[in-house]
């Protein structure tokens, strides 16, 4: 019977946060999913038939959201730069620290001198903490090996998580972080490109990314890992405009990225090729905030016609960020969206950032049933209650996650 669909999982008496347009908020809602896929949603009474041992809960007000996505991580790494972020916070520059050798440099030595075991220990830890945070979709990058190998193995580990993951993972080769103190610039694009041709044939990856800034690589190393990612058919994506205007956003869109990422530093004539494009901005207030930079501002994004999504950008140097309550709130206080928009940044617009569109980021029958329960009426709390602790239940799949 369409209208009275089996169900293994019943929400109800919720102000459900579809971020479906044309339907927006339901209060005293219910959603109902069977087999870990969203089978029936609507107002009132559930219309849905529970199997045999269904769970069912009665939320009295509270706020279902869609699972958050969080589109920008670096959680795979080994050592915490303690020093460095207390002689930034005094004043040296996060770009005088990299050029000495310091910042991702000093992670990729001590990535490389953890073990597998010990890097997957790590990356698993940090994955459920997130997952704890209500994140049911994360990006997460390579970028901590630098020369192919370590990439390569960096990769590998993070699939291994993923075939054992109860969250959807994303994986993405960031092929140009940082130049190896000695390496030669041309030479490290290339062998970089030429490893984009294996990671897309052994699928190590979804997408490619590059870090593009004055003092880093020019927009042209970009172009030519993202010529072999397109070769591949994998995704591009672009650390772009983050300390300086290196022109990242006209890039991004200019080659079909799937998002711009930073952006703080964008120029105007950027915001509107990416709105043009379609290419999605994923601001990352963490490292303003712990950076100390001028934050990207929403209504330069508003304004320009371009969607906006969220992420923490989960790295040892410039956001040490767990979770997206706090991205949101940070969105919101910092960056000045809305919570409206804010909430959708953190769903909708980034589940569609990592090309997950059409399975996550908003409640929709047929969509994985991957859900976020608040303790609270109010869904404006998470921008509200810097802080405060929200995340009551966390659904993945249709199955609960311990907290
Ligand atoms: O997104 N800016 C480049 N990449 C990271 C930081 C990496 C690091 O400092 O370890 C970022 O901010
Ligand atoms: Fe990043």
């Amino acid at each position: 019977m369409l209208d009275r669909p089996l169900a293994d999982l019943i929400l109800r008496d919720a102000r459900l946060m579809t971020q479906e347009p044309g339907v927006g908020v339901i209060e005293r809602g219910w959603i109902a999913a069977r087999h870990g896929r969203i089978v029936g949603i609507g107002e009132g009474d559930p219309r849905a038939r529970r199997s045999a041992r269904a769970v069912e809960r009665r939320l009295r007000g509270r706020v279902v959201l869609p699972g958050f996505v969080d589109p920008h991580t670096h959680l795979l790494y080994a050592g915490r730069r303690y020093e460095e972020f207390v002689e930034r916070r005094a004043g040296t520059s996060y770009m005088e620290i990299l050029t000495r050798g310091g910042g991702i440099h000093r992670t990729v030595a001590d990535t490389r001198a953890a073990s597998d075991a010990q890097l997957s220990a790590l990356l698993r830890d940090r994955v459920s903490r997130a997952a704890a945070q209500g994140t049911t979709t994360i990006e997460i990058k390579s970028g901590y090996g630098l020369v192919v190998e370590d990439e390569l193995r960096q990769l590998r580990i993070i699939n291994r998580l993923r075939t054992a993951s109860r969250i959807d993972i994303v994986p993405t080769y960031l092929a140009l972080h940082a130049l190896p103190l000695n390496a030669d610039r041309v030479e490290f694009v290339a062998a970089a490109a030429r490893a984009v041709g294996l990671v897309g044939r052994e699928k190590l990856a979804e997408r490619v990314d590059a870090f593009v800034d004055e003092a880093v690589f020019s927009a042209a190393d970009a172009r030519a890992v993202f010529r072999a990612a397109r070769r591949v058919r994998l995704g591009v994506v672009l650390h772009a405009d983050q300390f300086t205007d290196a022109g990242g956003a006209v890039l991004a869109a200019r080659s079909g990225a799937m998002s711009a990422d930073h952006l703080a530093a964008a120029n105007d004539r950027g915001l509107a090729a990416m709105a043009r494009a379609g290419t999605i901005a994923v601001l990352l207030p963490g490292s303003a905030l712990v950076v100390g930079y001028a934050p990207p501002d929403a209504k330069r994004f508003r304004k320009a016609g371009v969607r906006m999504a969220l992420a923490t950008d989960q790295n040892p140097g410039t956001s040490p960020l767990e979770g997206m309550p706090i991205a949101i709130a940070l969105g919101v206080n910092l960056c000045g969206m809305t919570p409206d928009e804010a909430l959708t940044a953190a769903t909708r617009n980034a589940a569609a950032a990592v090309g997950r569109e059409r399975v996550a980021g908003s409640l929709r029958t047929g969509k994985r049933a991957d859900l976020v329960v608040l303790d609270t009426d109010d869904e404006r709390d998470l921008a509200y209650r810097v802080g405060a602790r929200l995340i009551r239940e966390v659904y993945a799949a249709g199955r609960r996650l311990e907290a």
